[in-house]
């Protein structure tokens, strides 16, 4: 099972997971992080930003992987996710800018970018700590329901939800691309620790579904389930509709805290 912590809000998450990031990069300086992109982790890079300077933490060795990218979008698009990554998370940080990679959406190299893309995350090491959103579709990352649970990074088609969803990003809802390259579901569980995010009523379904349905890759949020290590980490509204929470609050209430997430 998932270890699942209900918190107040995205800035007490955020507090969590700088805690765990931070206890990484101590361990590790050139720790590997997996990057997701969209609202939900934007108050955890917040909390992680405010703690590496407050306590003067080194983060020049640090990698980082985002999860996905959208195809076609002209370069320096400030949509694009390099663009995103690059304001909200490598700047606000101070990460090394060519120690983070983000999946290369021109649709000239996209053929072959899926694979160069897995030789690098394998070339760093792997992940060790993939941050992830859902979407209302249950997807991670990119991997909109039906995506192979062994699948690793390629092109794939969004769905119109979550082309409807994103378009609060764009100008106009046509301009939302059809296609993206995302780190496949595969990709996502090798990394050695996963924690998934989800905030508001409208992440509620996803979430029970990623967390007590069955594994299936119609609801690809599920494949947290295959993995040792995840951690997901959702407000009030998100876990409304969990049929385990008492034991969920229970457990956490009672975790050594030298476990840490
Ligand atoms: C973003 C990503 C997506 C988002 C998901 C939720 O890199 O991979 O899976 O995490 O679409 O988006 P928000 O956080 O905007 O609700």
């Amino acid at each position: 099972m998932a270890e699942l912590v209900v918190v107040a809000d995205e800035h007490a998450a955020g507090a969590l997971v700088a805690d765990a990031i931070v206890s990484l990069i101590r361990r590790k300086p050139d720790a590997v992080l997996g990057l997701a992109t969209g609202s939900t982790p934007l108050a955890t890079y917040r909390a992680l930003a405010t703690r590496i300077g407050d306590d003067a933490i080194d983060v020049r060795g640090v990698r980082g992987f985002a999860l996905d990218e959208y195809v076609g979008l002209p370069a320096g698009h400030p949509e694009s996710y390099r663009a995103v990554i690059t304001r909200e998370v490598v700047e606000p940080l101070g990460l090394t800018p060519e120690l983070v990679r983000v999946p290369n959406g021109d649709p000239v190299t996209v053929e072959h970018a899926g694979a160069d893309y897995e030789a690098a995350i394998t070339a760093a090491g792997g992940v060790d700590l993939q941050i992830l959103g859902i979407g209302r579709t249950g997807h991670i990352g990119f991997n909109e329901p039906g995506s192979s649970l062994a699948s690793l990074t390629r092109v794939k088609t969004l769905t119109a939800p979550t082309r409807a969803d994103n378009a609060r990003f764009f100008e106009s809802p046509e301009d939302v691309p059809m296609h993206c390259i995302t780190q496949g579901i595969g990709t996502i569980l090798r990394a050695r620790h996963l924690v998934l995010l989800a905030f508001g009523e409208a992440k509620a379904q996803a979430i029970a579904a990623a967390v007590e349905g069955p594994v299936t890759a119609s609801q690809p949020g599920s494949a947290v389930q295959l993995h040792p290590h995840t951690t997901v980490i959702v407000d009030e509204a998100a876990a409304s509709k969990l049929e385990n929470l008492a034991y969920y609050r229970h457990a956490w209430d009672n975790k050594p805290a030298w476990q840490g997430i």
